[in-house]
């Protein structure tokens, strides 16, 4: 596979400095040389540039705005010319509001080439709040709601058409953090949520099983993983950890998974935040993992 990795150092819709230099962790923690090791071609586009977050400013609503639609608008650009290539876009955050700009470009792209997107949302948090619903203003919370077509217009509207996504079209992992207002959203809503209570009941197997079997040959699956999905005693290196996530051989086994259904078509990696991990051992656990979501497994096994 040919894959595109970009670089968005962002973190304006995040309530903490830091996740700006996720895309340069992983690079330090090895990321292009374990893909290359894999057999991909990899095409590294650097780092896109963007407004600086210079001081956090307390606001309450919707938290520098302005430079989130910038981030989102040149994030979706170099999406869809990496998937005009043709390439794998893999976008390396930055926090999570840069997936409305990733998955705008996706949703155009599906929409012409009349595939399916499906999006697989890992992740503590639902990222469905909303102007109304928000207790902190930070965007990096709303980027699903503003996907589903509820927030400003510069965002709902960034593929051209809205909404962008249909709840049918996500499915969140890994979920034990969601907002009093949110939570009844998201419900409304009919998001299929696996959330850790139905992932102890069930065991990780049965629950990437039952997501997978439903996708069909001409799937484009878009993995948008939250470093914070991970429990935080193996992955530290976020700004929103929440206690009692997958560990270290559940995501394993739920990225091993996703590459054998053969349907990732794209994949954002976002939230991880250098500043507050220990000797970089966060970004090189994502390593290991985006080795294993792109196929690298022990031994050869049967289909
Ligand atoms: N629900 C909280 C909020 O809206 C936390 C969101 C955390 N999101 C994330 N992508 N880490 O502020
Ligand atoms: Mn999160
Ligand atoms: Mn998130
Ligand atoms: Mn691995």
């Amino acid at each position: 596979a040919t894959l595109s990795v970009i670089g968005v150092p962002c973190d304006a819709g995040a309530g903490t400095f830091g996740a700006a230099m996720g895309p340069d962790a992983l690079r330090v923690a090895g990321l292009i040389e374990g893909l290359e090791a894999l057999g991909c071609t990899l095409i590294d586009q650097g780092n896109l540039s963007g407004p600086k977050k210079l001081r956090p400013v307390e606001q309450a609503g919707l938290r520098n705005l302005a430079e989130v639609i910038q981030w989102c608008e040149t994030t979706r650009d170099a999406v869809l010319s990496a998937l005009s290539i043709p390439s794998m876009p893999v976008v390396l955050g930055g926090d999570h509001s840069l997936a409305m700009g990733s998955i705008a470009a996706l949703a155009q792209y599906c929409q012409q080439t009349g595939k399916n997107l499906h999006v697989l949302w890992l992740d503590a948090h639902t990222d469905f709040n909303t102007e109304l619903t928000t207790p902190s203003g930070n965007l990096h919370g709303m980027p699903l709601s503003c996907l589903c077509g509820y927030g400003p217009p510069a965002l709902t509207g960034l593929a051209g058409f809205a909404p962008i996504l249909s709840p049918a079209q996500i499915t969140q992992v890994g979920i034990r953090s969601v907002d009093a207002a949110e939570k009844r959203f998201v419900h409304e809503q009919g998001i299929e949520i696996y959330d850790m209570r139905r992932i102890d009941e069930l065991g990780m197997p049965a629950v990437m099983r039952s997501i997978l079997s439903k996708l069909d040959a001409n799937t484009h699956l878009h993995v948008s993983l939250d470093v914070d999905f991970l429990d935080p005693d193996i992955a530290p290196g976020v700004g929103t950890a929440v206690l009692g996530g997958p560990t270290y051989r559940e995501a394993q086994l739920c990225m091993e998974m996703i590459a054998e259904s053969g349907c990732l078509g794209s994949l954002d990696i976002v939230e991880l935040n250098p500043a507050y991990d220990i000797r970089n051992q966060t970004a090189k656990l994502i390593v290991d993992l985006v080795e294993s979501l792109l196929g690298k497994s022990t031994l050869i096994r049967r289909a």
